[in-house]
């Protein structure tokens, strides 16, 4: 029997995500009256500053309510701009796309860069196909990567970086084995999710060394940069030989804790902007016009608000390192944004249906980053919770 759809072989190739999955799990044992613990989000447990809030009210009460320039307000895209060049990248606010989320942003570049194969490759023998081109992942990579390389018709290579405490630096040689003159993209998010590591300099350099030798461009997604501890977060863009091959990726959603306001950009060359520029209008036209005017507020008025929240960040990482270490988690512990990855069984996802079934805690398992015997715990939650998180964990025998 026909249902009347014929979908595309294209969404075949993708599943929904893990993540929103769990998440979703937990919310409907929530319904149920459970109480779970849910360290399987990824957006930050504070309220949108106020001043931003208000200047979003602000915006709209002035009838900011149109259509915008497709690429985002001039005063926005200064503003992106200047961020960026105090980053040390040259940026110009002709060169920024401002997008609803940095997902949007991401999904633009895999499109505009990537030609896909004929979705059979390797190839049955026998068979003739062709291949798509080639995206290198860092694993445990976040799960959105995949799935738009593999929309845009990739073919995937990765490099493992769980054997290397997750740390680019210690990989480089395995990268310099994957990365070749057949790779078009390589994706780098410093810091990462799911692990949290922050890539050094030497390990960015590495990648410079090796994306101008094989002539390879570079998605640099710093979404998670206002969230650093001991470390200092670099901007791939900012290194010599990379300001024409690199898009930068980042957004609001994290840093300023403005995940549903749905607010993010890219940075790149020009051309790469007028390519890009065509999917953006063809599609979301442009982002929402008063919540870009609420992003000038983010961008300008909101250091205390940043800092306090990367502070409590902080010091909750610090809280569950101590925590598992008292109970005998040896955990690869990460340098910024708000995840680590635990080491827990191998069947990582028998691990999490048991955390959420049997102690009502909620975490991601690692297969859905390709790091099959971890689990992503993400410490956006209150001390008190992620103290009970670990205690129900150890009461079930799970740490
Ligand atoms: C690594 C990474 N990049 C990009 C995004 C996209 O965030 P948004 O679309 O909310 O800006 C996320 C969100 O979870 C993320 O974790």
């Amino acid at each position: 029997m026909s249902d009347g759809y014929d979908f595309s072989e294209r969404i075949g190739r993708v599943e929904p995500s893990a993540t929103l999955a769990i998440s979703n799990l937990a919310a409907e044992k929530e319904a149920e009256g459970a109480d779970i613990v849910d360290l399987s989000v990824g957006e930050p447990d504070f309220d949108t500053p106020e001043n931003v809030v208000a200047a979003g009210k602000d915006a709209l009460d002035a009838g900011h309510t149109g259509y915008t320039s497709s690429n985002g307000v001039p005063e926005l895209k200064a503003a992106i701009a200047e961020k960026l060049r105090g980053n040390g990248v040259d940026a110009d606010a002709d060169e920024v796309i401002v997008t609803p989320g940095g997902k949007q942003a991401l999904y633009e570049t895999f499109q505009t860069l990537i030609d896909g194969g004929d979705g059979s490759h390797p190839s049955p023998s026998g068979t003739s196909s062709h291949a798509g081109d080639e995206v290198v992942l860092l694993d445990p990579a976040w799960v959105s990567y995949e799935a738009m390389a593999k929309l845009a018709g990739a073919d995937l290579s990765r490099v493992d970086l769980a054997p290397h405490g997750f740390q680019l630096e210690p990989a480089l040689d395995d990268l310099a084995e994957t990365v070749s003159d057949d790779t078009e993209l390589l994706v780098v998010n410093s810091p990462s999710n799911p692990t949290g590591a922050v890539f050094s300099e030497a390990a960015l350099e590495g990648v410079r060394d090796l994306a101008v030798e094989h002539d390879v461009a570079v998605i640099a997604d710093e979404i998670y940069e206002r969230i650093v501890y001991d470390a200092e977060h670099v901007s791939l863009a900012s290194l010599d030989g990379m300001a024409d091959r690199t898009v930068t990726v980042n957004g609001f959603s994290k840093a300023y804790s403005m995940t549903g306001w749905r607010l993010g950009y890219l940075h790149a060359t020009d051309e790469f902007v007028d390519e890009a520029g065509k999917l953006h209008s063809h599609s979301v036209s442009c982002a929402t016009n008063f919540v870009q005017r609420a992003g000038i507020e983010a961008l300008e008025n909101t250091e205390e608000s940043v800092e306090e929240m990367r502070a409590a960040f902080e010091s909750r990482r610090d809280l569950l390192v101590d925590l598992f270490d008292e109970h005998g988690v040896d955990v690869d512990v990460g340098d910024g944004a708000f995840y680590m990855m635990i080491p827990v069984a191998d069947d990582d996802q028998a691990w999490c249906e048991a955390a959420i079934e049997e102690a009502a805690v909620a975490c991601v398992p690692g297969s859905a980053f390709n790091a099959p015997g971890y689990a992503r715990i993400s410490y956006a939650a209150s001390e008190e919770r992620l103290r009970e998180a670990v205690d129900r964990l150890v009461a079930n025998d799970l740490l």
